[in-house]
């Protein structure tokens, strides 16, 4: 069997997804047609089309360090053509059916409702039109579970406001996540939002993108004080608890999306390591901006540390990756045998927050 046979067929999990970030050319172009919103310069289809491959290339030379700030910048000018519950849906299930056909049969999808509720669109709205396209998610073979994401660049108190407003959704949404701009925005300034979100019985999450201004730091927080002390896994009433990697210090987040500077540093590998906790990586977007040399060594170094990692493809729609061709390029990147790509799959049944990934039901 070929490698990419192997890869297409295997039965997948991806847990470091934005749905904002799957906006397709097409999506778009529909939306904003629905909508009658114009998008700058663009007068069709085959010319956003066309946007989307120029936009987002980084080119030689360019600071690299700014590649974060770059990219959300298209990634919130993009989204402004979703306002109705429809758009939010058609959304999630346009990624439900990729999913599908790439056998992706479990997802833990971010979205961030703060930047939408910026712009007008009720939280209402957003989350009746992701909720039914998840309520319709087993008829493609997908088990789907959303992850509310706050954004660090905006304040303290908007996030705390968006928590407390996602109250009536609370047995709906499994996570709490951190994303959007690093610079100067550390996890803890957030803490209020994540010990609310552990009274919702919510897991914690956060970006610790790569090579971010004080990313060390960002990682010790987020590994050892995010949302104050968890529940052990006897209060979490997991059946199997030993079928789930499960966090050992008191207190922290539950995984760490990206982190993958902890490779820098033995200190904290060796925190990421006894706190048991595992790493979403999405190391084919890295490696467009910083340069393999920059990323697969430290992909490499992570695994051979005995850190669970697991594969993801962040923003597909702008980053181009899919999760199977992040599989292949990361492969190929570190050369990874089929076991240790298998191996990255149990990970992510080991790290999901819902009992159901259920990998032998046939569709
Ligand atoms: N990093 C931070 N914020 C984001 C990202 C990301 O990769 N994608 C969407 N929001
Ligand atoms: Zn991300």
């Amino acid at each position: 069997m070929s490698f990419s046979d192997f890869v297409t067929e295997l039965p997948k999990c991806e847990q470091h997804l934005h749905i904002e970030g799957t906006l397709t050319a097409e999506r778009r172009w529909l939306c904003a047609q629905a909508n009658n919103i114009e998008i700058p310069g663009v007068k069709s289809l085959e010319q956003l089309k066309g946007q989307y491959l120029t936009e987002y290339l980084y080119e030689e030379g360019q600071d690299a360090t700014k590649y974060l700030q770059e990219f959300l910048e298209i990634y919130y000018a993009s989204m402004n053509v979703l306002l109705t519950e429809d758009d939010f849906y058609h959304l999630a299930l346009d990624y439900i059916k990729v999913a599908q056909a790439q056998n992706i049969r479990y997802l833990e999808a971010f979205f961030d409702p703060q930047a939408h509720t910026s712009r007008g669109v009720s939280l209402d709205t957003v989350m009746n039109g992701l909720l039914k396209a998840q309520g319709e998610a087993s008829n493609y073979g997908v088990q789907l579970h959303w992850v509310l994401c706050i954004l660090r660049d905006m304040s303290a108190e908007s996030a705390l406001e968006t928590v407390r407003r996602a109250e009536p959704y609370k047995n709906k949404i499994i996570a709490l996540g951190l994303d959007s701009d690093e610079h100067d925005n550390p996890p803890s300034k957030f803490q209020e939002s994540f010990l609310m979100a552990r009274k919702y019985g919510w897991k914690i999450t956060s970006h610790c993108d790569v090579d971010q201004k004080n990313t060390h730091e960002h990682i010790r927080y987020a590994v050892t004080e995010l949302g104050g002390k968890r529940l052990s896994p006897k209060q979490c009433e997991l059946e199997n608890p030993e079928l789930y990697l499960t966090p050992q210090l008191e207190s922290g987040a539950d995984r760490i999306d990206h982190g993958m500077n902890i490779a820098d540093k033995e200190e904290l590998l060796q925190l990421v390591k006894k706190a048991n906790l595992g790493l979403t990586l999405c190391p084919m977007g890295y490696q467009k901006h910083l340069g393999p040399q920059n990323v697969f060594p430290k992909v490499k170094k992570i695994h051979q540390f005995g850190i669970p990692i697991t594969l993801n493809s962040d923003d597909p729609a702008y980053l181009v990756y899919s999760k199977t061709e992040t599989i292949l390029g990361v492969a190929e990147g570190c050369q990874f045998s089929f076991k240790e790509i298998y191996e990255f799959e149990k990970n992510a049944i080991k790290m999901a927050w819902t009992p159901d990934v259920d990998f032998k039901r046939k569709f």
